[in-house]
């Protein structure tokens, strides 16, 4: 049996987009997503996030669905175009704060902590069609979007993250043209589009931090998470370099080229070739507002890949058997990666981690008898936060755990054919059912422990 230490937080995640719904009510304006679902093909389906889980009009059901798992922290994220409408600090939408009002003490009401995330991938389209993240004044506009919110909410709010993976919003929106804004740059366009949101993150970190003594102020990436094959030194090391040594032929998954600036204050030089060579030339103080000091290092892992040391040391893949196990998303089921993803990212970077995301989408339905069982993701759950249990009595320095998702969400271009909740949702008319992982969890937040 594996036990976390008393003060673990124990959270669930969610994001405006995927859940709100309300996309025209009360003054909020489209985001780019709300354009890329108008999109013949864009979203499985045709679907959109109009009404998604309709979270906008049931505050009060899911802040007791989150309350009743037990769990001390709920991450959600903020709607940029809800709270200002044009997009920049002019306009502020009451209407949209005071919702966020409503769903911070809401929470607080039920002894739950907001963990406050600013930008999930929701950019206002008015902004996008100045030229979004590639604008100049975009790190202006976010920071002051950050601004705007912290006035309102920082009196309760003490926890924040900037950006949600940066690699996907760039990598899938800004250059493979799947997610919104579903632009195909250049690399070197998508680079300073990197720059420029990283210039935004570390003004954004400067804003909540002037805001007041105490706030805790993080960000949420992802990348590339490697662990090995097996435990020697060698094939440890090979782990490590494919994490930040690499970036395969897809340098939009990088963990070093977004995460370096930030931490260190520069870009990695490495074996980045001639990815580097089409980074802009930093301006004068960019890089130090950059790397703005945070507080932790918030990471979503849902899967990793295995890596041995080849004969000359070099990093090599290591392919899955036959038949390995895979989600519904066809990712593959790894837990190791939540073992040996924060503990590398620990060494790194030197900074407490929280899991900001974690679980798996899987096929469950509501059965003939009114029930849902997910055997699968219950088992998914239970072998990662095995490891992550493992790694904390190992010394990893990871402060908390925030599933994904509380409920069945607008899954991006998946739509509604991918579900990730602990509580099944019926789209066609908002009812939520928990499922069997949302009782097996509550188990493990009660108890503080896993494997028996
Ligand atoms: C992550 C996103 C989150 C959700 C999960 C499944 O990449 O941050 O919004 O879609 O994947």
């Amino acid at each position: 049996m594996l036990e976390f230490p008393e003060d673990f937080v124990w959270g669930v995640s969610s994001s405006a987009y995927q859940i709100e719904g309300a996309a025209a009510e009360d003054g909020r304006t489209p985001s780019v997503w709300d354009t890329a679902s108008a999109r013949p093909g864009f979203i499985a389906d045709g679907q959109t996030g109009a009404v998604a889980c309709d979270s906008y009009h049931r505050v009060d059901e899911d802040a007791d669905l989150i309350a009743g798992l037990g769990v001390s922290a709920s991450r959600f994220s903020i709607s940029w175009s809800r709270v200002l409408p044009d997009g920049t600090a002019g306009r502020v939408n009451k209407a949209g704060l005071d919702y966020y009002d409503r769903v911070v003490d809401g929470l607080l009401a039920r002894g739950v902590t907001p963990w406050v995330t600013l930008f999930h991938w929701d950019y206002p389209q008015v902004l996008q069609d100045l030229g979004g993240w590639l604008h100049a004044d975009s790190p202006r506009w976010f920071a002051d979007y950050a601004e705007v919110v912290v006035d309102r909410l920082g009196d309760r709010v003490r926890h924040w993250m900037t950006l949600n993976e940066p690699q996907c919003f760039i990598g899938f929106g800004h250059v493979k043209g799947e997610h919104a804004p579903g632009l195909r740059l250049s690399r070197r366009e998508a680079l300073l589009v990197l720059h420029r949101a990283l210039l935004g993150h570390g003004l954004a970190v400067r804003v909540l931090r002037a805001h007041a003594d105490g706030h805790r102020v993080g960000w949420a990436p992802v990348g590339v998470t490697a662990y090995p094959a097996t435990e020697s030194a060698e094939d440890i090391e090979a782990a490590r370099r494919f994490m930040f040594e690499q970036c395969g032929d897809d340098w939009t998954f990088s963990n070093t080229l977004y995460a370096d600036p930030v931490v260190f204050g520069r870009y990695p030089g490495l074996d980045y070739g001639d990815v580097i060579s089409d980074l802009p030339e930093p301006g004068p103080g960019d890089l130090e507002t950059i790397s703005t000091p945070i507080d932790f290092y918030g990471v979503n892992i849902y899967t990793g890949t295995c890596v041995r040391a080849g004969e000359d040391g070099e990093p090599v893949e290591v392919p899955l058997g036959p038949g390995h196990p895979r989600t519904a998303m066809d990712w593959p089921v790894t837990p190791p990666a939540l073992y040996w993803g924060p503990r590398l990212l620990a060494e790194r970077y030197g900074l407490p981690v929280y899991i900001t995301e974690n679980g798996c989408a899987t096929t469950d339905w509501v059965g003939l008898d009114g029930a849902v069982r997910d055997p699968g993701r219950v088992d998914y759950l239970d072998r990662h936060l095995r490891e992550v249990a493992r790694a904390i009595r190992d010394g990893v320095d990871i402060r908390g755990y925030f599933q994904w998702s509380i409920l069945d969400n607008f899954e991006w271009a998946f739509g509604y054919t991918r579900r990730f909740g602990l509580v099944h949702v019926d789209f066609e008319n908002g009812t939520r059912t928990p499922k069997d992982s949302y009782r097996w969890y509550r188990g493990v937040v009660s108890s503080g422990r896993v494997g028996g």
